[in-house]
């Protein structure tokens, strides 16, 4: 299993890096919500056009130990952050393992003085459920992450940025985040991305 999924995880981040890194400014603090191993925040860091100056921390419910970031622990809910002491936060794949995804978006509003980026899956009916149901188990079991099988429509991921009192910068509706046909089976439509600008903006 690992040696399938370690290219897809790579072409993945990627990918992600490559989507995030017009989002970030020189001197920024970024926060990586359910960062994992740290292997984003590591690449964002890593790559060629990555902003001078950028700090890039990772805060997870189970860490991994021996992380490539510097990584807060913490038992969820209010994370152990001053308001807007963070002008990134980013949730990459974590909002659909979390039981209370609301109280999670609003913690994260709160920390984020500027940007709010999720990255996250989108479904749309059964077929497209069962796609993403067998792609989440296959990518968590080998690392224990319990999955929900609970994923947001595109109406559901509308109704966000209004939730948490901040607004929609740029999304998307679908991501060639996978390689080849990988991408074909799990990619695309069936995942989403969007930078929500949180309320006070970073003065903007
Ligand atoms: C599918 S992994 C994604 C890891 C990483 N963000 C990435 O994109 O590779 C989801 C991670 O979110 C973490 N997680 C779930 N709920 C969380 C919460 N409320 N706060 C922090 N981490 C959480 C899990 O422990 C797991 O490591």
């Amino acid at each position: 299993m690992k040696r399938i999924h370690g290219p897809i995880y790579e072409h993945r981040l990627g990918v992600l890096v490559r989507e995030l890194l017009p989002a970030l400014r020189a001197g920024d603090r970024v926060l990586d919500v359910g960062c994992g191993g740290g292997a984003l925040g590591a690449a964002i860091l890593s790559a060629p056009g990555c902003p001078a100056g950028l700090v890039v921390e990772g805060l997870e419910r189970v860490p991994r130990g021996g992380e490539p970031i510097v990584v807060h622990a913490y038992a969820g809910g209010v994370m152990p952050m001053a308001d807007e002491s963070y002008d990134v936060v980013i949730l990459a794949d974590v909002l659909h393992h979390e039981r209370a995804p609301a109280s999670l978006l609003r913690e994260c509003a709160r920390v984020s003085r500027r940007l709010l980026v999720i990255k996250d899956h989108k479904v749309e009916g059964f077929w497209s459920w069962c796609r993403v149901s067998l792609m989440d188990w296959a990518a968590n079991a080998p690392h224990g992450v319990p999955c929900l099988y609970r994923y947001n429509s595109l109406a559901q991921w509308h109704a966000v940025p209004g939730a948490v009192g901040g607004e929609l910068e740029r999304e998307w509706t679908g991501l060639d985040l996978y390689p080849g046909w990988w991408n074909v089976a799990f990619g695309r439509s069936l995942q989403y991305m969007a930078v929500i600008r949180t309320k006070s903006g970073g003065g903007r």
